[in-house]
């Protein structure tokens, strides 16, 4: 008995075996066809097997001669893309394929590629299994494909405008007062050690898009409900926990984002099993923000059939009308034979979406561009003779969309956003796939390549942001290294033409149908174009970000408040105290200020994607506000680069 059970055993061991080692050979077969180079793993890195144990099968894997792994190691690491960026990409091609037994996966820094992979949104689709986390709350644009993404994104892509990018422009320049009255402190004072940079962009852009998108007014510590407001809002601006809740709604959203990858992972039996308070905390604010939502969606649909038009965005009103909605009434709305409506838990998830993917991806930009300005003080300096150029002393809150939008586009204040989601940019690959079916060809510098049925592809923007063709640079002052190009120098914008652009300009086989969102022309006329493909802050194609445009408008809007009369400094309390550096002359106020440079790039390095990506932990970066003339370091730090 126990001998058959073994040799059972034994013969299932041999049959895996023997079919993981013929499935590597038939992938390796596959992906040598494609005339692509190639390199061999044991694990598909993106399973989530590969994933959990990261550290252990590589260290298993480097147990066989080095020539098997050497080359590719880097790009087997969890979590390489920021840290590593271009530098795979020169030692192993700039589209190369990575073969396991599971699968075949392409990954590119080249932008010929890319913009091939995003203009044909049939032959590339998105990958979508990839996002299947994110339809916890229901499905949404993120994560659906085909008949159902052209509906959602029809539906969704209604409330981006011009005239919702001028709304959101108003609050972006009335919610950075709240952040500067935060940052001044109770005296109105600033020159105050700040910790919470993350924490209080996070607060500003989720201000914006609850107003703007949702018509849900937030608050920022100390400012308080004006008498008279409608109670149905009321209940969703209160800092405290209305009725029937154990958690004000800011709160509930607020910690289901901070806690989101946990809820997204863990079942909610296992959430209440679990011992740690967190785990429970986490758990009330996910029911707590539901809860919030559903009511939310009641109210609209009240709102929709009584036709209350609400203000602006009205993101949530859009969804709710094509399912509630005079005609939806009658059965449901109808576009070319094919019903147009949400379920519910439809409308939750995009709504759910429209706000993570609206201020986690802003206040991450937002956040980096004033560490990068603080770091850089030189970049600082010249981004206010711009602001003092364009707006002068003029009160922000006369500030006109229209009117100032297209000048900024052209200044430092631009070159300065665009830089830091150059270096930084929120997601940092997209993934897609090559569609079951056929095999794709891409072409790069006249050779054509055919990339198999079902590959996956690793379109990896942070990396292609820093390849080094396509953009112009100069020898770093910052380092030893050849080019600058890993350096947060926003004046590198102001050099114009293309470079790198060897590309046909047309793809064949590009969609050509309008997928809603902001058609005017994607690059401002005054600053570098890099080639399409090779700066994809926003992805590209079909499937690019809905919100590039109101994002835009938020953050030029953001950014001019906030420098206009002040300035950001790091603060340097761990190397000087307030009296010291008084004391100082300043060559040594530039050496404690070099200090805080260093560490602050450092820290910045640090940097990893979970959703987005930002700093995790307790990685932080301290600044202070202070006035401007009040300046300790920034006014003249740095001032020979
Ligand atoms: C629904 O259809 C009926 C008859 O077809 C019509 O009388 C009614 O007004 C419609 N209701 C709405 C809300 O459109
Ligand atoms: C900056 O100062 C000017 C006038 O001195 C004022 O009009 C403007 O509102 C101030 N801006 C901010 C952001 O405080
Ligand atoms: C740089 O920023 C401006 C303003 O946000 C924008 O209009 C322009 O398209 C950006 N450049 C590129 C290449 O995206
Ligand atoms: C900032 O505050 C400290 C005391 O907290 C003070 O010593 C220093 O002079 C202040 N700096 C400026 C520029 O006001």
């Amino acid at each position: 008995m126990l001998a058959s059970v073994s040799l059972l055993v034994l013969a299932s061991a041999l049959y895996s075996f023997y079919s993981t080692v013929s499935n590597l050979r038939a992938n390796i077969e596959r992906a040598k066809q494609s005339g692509l180079p190639y390199y061999i793993s044991p694990l598909h890195p993106l399973s989530p097997v590969a994933q959990l144990t990261n550290k252990l099968w590589l260290r298993a894997f480097k147990l066989l001669p080095r020539k098997y792994w050497e080359k590719q190691l880097p790009v087997l690491n969890a979590n390489w893309h920021y840290r590593d960026n271009h530098k795979p990409f020169e030692a192993l091609g700039t589209s190369f394929i990575i073969v396991s037994p599971g699968r075949l996966m392409l990954y590119t820094d080249d932008a010929q590629v890319i913009h091939q992979v995003t203009s044909k949104r049939e032959a590339f689709p998105k990958d979508t299994a990839a996002y299947s986390l994110l339809s916890q709350y229901g499905h949404n644009v993120l994560t659906t494909e085909g008949q159902l993404w052209r509906m959602h994104r029809r539906i969704t892509s209604a409330s981006f405008n011009e005239k919702n990018a001028a709304l959101v422009w108003r609050e972006s320049v009335k919610q950075t007062f709240g952040l500067i009255n935060q940052w001044l402190g109770a005296d109105g004072q600033g020159n105050k050690t700040i910790k919470t940079v993350e924490q209080d962009t996070m607060a500003l852009t989720l201000n914006i898009i609850m107003y703007a998108g949702f018509g849900v007014k937030m608050f920022w510590p100390g400012e308080s409900l004006p008498a008279g407001t409608d109670a149905r809002l009321a209940k969703y601006a209160s800092l405290d926990a209305p009725e029937q809740h154990t958690m004000s709604f800011k709160d509930s959203l607020a910690y289901t984002l901070h806690h989101i990858l946990f809820l997204l992972l863990t079942p909610k039996w296992a959430r209440r099993a679990l011992p740690m308070k967190n785990a429970k905390f986490a758990d009330d604010a996910e029911k707590n923000y539901l809860q919030f939502m559903q009511e939310f969606l009641k109210d609209k649909i009240e709102d929709v059939r009584r036709h209350d038009k609400e203000e602006g965005m009205d993101i949530m009103g859009s969804l709710v009308k094509t399912s509630y909605g005079e005609k939806a009434a009658n059965g449901s709305a109808k576009t070319s034979g094919k019903t147009m409506q949400l379920t519910d838990p439809e409308i939750i998830g995009n709504a759910f979406i429209m706000i993570v993917a609206g201020h986690e991806t802003t206040a991450n930009v937002m956040h980096f561009t004033v560490l990068e300005l603080a770091a850089n003080p030189d970049a600082q300096r010249k981004l206010q003779a711009d602001v003092d150029r364009l707006l002068g002393k003029s009160d922000p809150s006369t500030w006109d969309f229209e009117e100032n939008v297209n000048p900024l586009s052209a200044s430092m204040v631009a070159a300065v956003v665009n830089e830091t989601l150059r270096l930084l940019p929120p997601v940092v690959v997209v993934p897609k796939i090559v569609s079951p079916g056929q095999d794709q060809p891409v072409h790069v510098d006249g050779k054509t390549y055919m990339v198999p049925q079902g590959t996956q592809v690793s379109v990896t923007i942070v990396a292609v942001h820093r390849n080094p063709r396509y953009w112009p640079t100069k020898p770093s002052k910052l380092t030893d290294a050849e080019t600058d190009i890993d350096d947060f120098v926003p004046e590198r914008w102001f050099q114009t033409g293309t470079l790198g652009d060897t590309g046909p300009g047309e793809v064949e086989g590009a969609d050509t149908e309008d997928f809603g969102g902001f058609s005017g022309p994607d690059t401002s006329a005054q600053l570098y174009r890099p080639p399409r493909g090779a700066y994809l802050p926003f992805s590209d194609g079909a499937r690019s970000c809905l919100g590039r445009r109101i994002a835009q408008a938020e953050l030029l809007a953001a950014v001019s408040v906030i420098f206009q009369n002040y300035s950001v400094e790091l603060a340097v309390d761990e190397w000087a105290s307030d009296e010291e550096v008084a004391a100082m002359s300043r060559e040594e106020r530039a050496k404690v200020y070099k200090k805080a440079q260093d560490k602050a790039r450092a820290t910045i390095l640090k940097a990893s994607s979970m959703l987005t990506l930002k700093l995790h932990g307790n990685d932080h970066v301290p600044i202070r506000l202070v006035r401007r003339g009040e300046e300790r370091f920034v006014n003249f730090v740095d001032a020979s680069i």
